[in-house]
């Protein structure tokens, strides 16, 4: 039996296009684990969205939350990038941009949201949901899950007691999932974060970052991985709701275009170069989420308008190994070839 009972191909929770019902319950119920990257979900869309998953398919899925952080309020900080972004407003014919009057859920409304929901895991990235909320969480019967990109990491995440712990390697598309000291620091690659990890924890490891065909997966498996978590090539398969420009995008993409970037969010993420992550490339940001808040009209209407270069594309560096994965189904099974039981 693999690792809680569950199929050992996992899609990344993917906040975001991608946090979609359809998407999430195509992977379940086609052999994989699904999970929804909720952490920009107002609470009663992380329910209405439970809901179509459970409506879709009987089998089980996780929900995934960016855990809190501390950030200071920067309205200078935060003018300057707004100012920066005032052309690409008016190009779009949007009006100036304005200072966001939410810059994020709330974390305690979005976990209620996610227990009533009664997923089988509930994982957590961007930091330490600590022992006192892991043991809550787990005496309600979820398996929890937190999100590591160095050893250090994995630690922390074990002496609060979580069940298991997901490894980030820096091939990884979407935001960098780490919370000790600098990103930069921490940008150990799959192949060497995933035994590192399996030698100095006595926890489950579940590989991501750089997975997108069967060798991948094997490949996790040989270095102590108990299942792994694929997001970037799940992008591209049928039930994705992505945008045409995204997805076109990552389909004229090669693998050097997969760049990190503060730019759209104040907080370092993959995905691919564009006109923003160029333009913006050295500039002073106000800290995660304020530009994550700032950029969201921005990046919804150049979505709308097919416009690629005003868009966080978040891809990783193994966008190009699987352009044509079919549906979700036949990617679970195309990657679950590489998983020996
Ligand atoms: C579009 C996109 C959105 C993501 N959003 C989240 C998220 O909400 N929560 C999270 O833990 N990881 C998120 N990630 C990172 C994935 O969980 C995972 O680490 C990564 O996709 C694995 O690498 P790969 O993209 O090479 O498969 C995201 C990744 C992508 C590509």
């Amino acid at each position: 039996m693999s690792l809680f009972g569950l199929p050992p191909i996992w899609i990344a929770p993917m906040a975001g296009e991608a946090a979609s019902s359809a998407l999430v319950a195509a992977v379940s119920a086609g052999g994989g684990f699904g999970q929804l990257g909720a952490a920009y979900l107002a609470p009663a869309r992380i329910a209405e969205i439970a809901a179509d998953i459970r409506a879709r398919t009987d089998r089980p899925f996780g929900i995934n939350l960016f855990c809190p952080q501390p950030w200071r309020r920067d309205d200078a900080a935060l003018d300057a990038y707004l100012a920066r972004l005032a052309a690409w407003h008016a190009e779009l014919g949007l009006p100036a941009p304005a200072r966001p009057t939410q810059f994020e859920e709330d974390f305690e409304a979005q976990l209620q949201a996610s227990i009533a929901a009664r997923p089988a895991a509930i994982s957590f990235v961007m930091g330490d949901p600590g022992a006192a909320r892991v043991a809550a969480l787990q005496a309600q019967g979820f398996k929890v899950l937190g999100t590591a990109t160095q050893v250090a990491e994995g630690l922390a995440l074990q002496a609060s007691g979580v069940d298991a712990i997901i490894a980030q390697g820096c091939e990884a598309g979407g935001h960098r999932g780490g919370f000790l000291g600098s990103a930069e620091g921490a940008l150990i690659g799959t192949m060497a974060l995933v035994p590192q990890l399996v030698d100095a924890l006595g926890i489950p490891v579940i590989a991501a970052g750089g997975i997108a065909d069967a060798r991948g997966v094997a490949a996790a498996q040989a270095l102590g991985a108990s299942a792994v978590t694929v997001g970037t090539a799940f992008l591209l398969v049928d039930e994705c709701p992505l945008s045409p420009a995204y997805r076109a995008a990552l389909l004229a993409a090669s693998d050097a275009d997969s760049t990190l970037t503060r730019a759209f969010s104040g907080r370092m993420a993959r995905g691919l170069a564009n006109r923003v992550t160029r333009e913006l490339e050295g500039a002073a940001l106000p800290a995660f989420p304020q530009p994550n808040a700032a950029s969201r009209l921005m990046r919804q209407a150049a979505a709308k308008a097919g416009r690629a270069d005003l868009i966080s594309l978040w891809a990783g560096q193994a966008l190009a190994l699987n352009r044509a994965p079919g549906t979700a189904a036949r990617l679970v099974a195309a990657l679950t070839q590489g998983w020996r039981a």
